[in-house]
């Protein structure tokens, strides 16, 4: 295992990381509300529809939820590594039993559970992939594009970094005025924050070279659906034929 790969689990599998991260869930979620129900429009489902989707990463399960929230029909296949964030999850969900199960994975390359091998009628990530150096990012879209069957989408929500200092200024400039502690915040981390803060931005590279990826990985109407500043909305279908 590289050394970022185990830094990340560490981390993940960190109680006090989970605690603080859970604590503080809600302020954050509340600023994505939108983009959480717009990720769930984005698949070609009708409202009724019974489908079984992945959800990659998905932590205590806010992107499935909202899946789960738009079409009543749905289940999901929750896959993360932190047994702590799946317990939170398994709290947080109760209004969702029945229709969800959790399965372990390491996204860093690790076996595929039984139950995600099978023909996925959709794949949804959040806030995940930007933990994995880019060629595992490649290996997972891959991976991802293996298990959809024909016609499938997959869809991630995740942050980017700018490509030109004067974008990233703009994107921060905004954000400083939407959270005028921001700075104050970045400027007095404790040496564990700054070790989390580390963690959270080691992978995290610009939209096109993942949109490239996406489209290497096989997938045909790939596009950035949904941008705000630095989190975006990209994927893409498997083609048909
Ligand atoms: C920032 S949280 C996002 C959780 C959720 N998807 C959401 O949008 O709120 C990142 C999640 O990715 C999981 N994760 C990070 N690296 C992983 C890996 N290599 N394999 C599996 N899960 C991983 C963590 O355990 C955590 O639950």
């Amino acid at each position: 295992m590289s050394d970022s790969a185990a830094t990340n689990e560490a981390v993940w599998k960190s109680d006090a990381t989970i605690a603080q991260w859970v604590a503080t869930a809600d302020e954050r979620e509340r600023g994505r509300v939108w983009a959480r129900r717009f990720m769930a429009e984005l698949l070609p489902f009708g409202g009724e529809d019974a489908f079984t989707f992945a959800d990659l990463g998905a932590g205590t399960g806010a992107a499935a939820r909202a899946v789960l929230d738009r079409y009543p029909s749905s289940s999901a296949i929750l896959a993360d590594y932190s047994p702590q964030m799946m317990a939170e999850g398994r709290r947080g969900l109760a209004a969702y039993e029945g229709r969800y199960r959790y399965v372990e994975i390491d996204l860093a390359g690790g076996r595929w559970p039984a139950e995600l091998d099978r023909e996925l009628e959709a794949v949804v990530s959040s806030l995940c992939v930007h933990h994995l150096p880019d060629d595992r990012k490649a290996g997972l879209f891959r991976e991802i594009f293996d298990r959809l069957a024909p016609g499938a989408w997959y869809l991630n929500y995740d942050p980017v970094a700018a490509q030109d200092p004067e974008v990233e200024e703009a994107w921060r400039r905004v954000e400083d005025a939407r959270d005028p502690a921001g700075a104050a915040k970045r400027a007095h981390r404790t040496e564990e924050e700054h070790a989390r803060w580390e963690n959270h931005v080691r992978h995290i590279v610009p939209l096109e070279p993942q949109l490239a990826l996406v489209r290497a990985a096989g997938f045909e109407a790939v596009d950035a659906y949904w941008k705000e500043l630095d989190h975006v909305i990209y994927g893409g279908r498997r083609p048909l034929g």
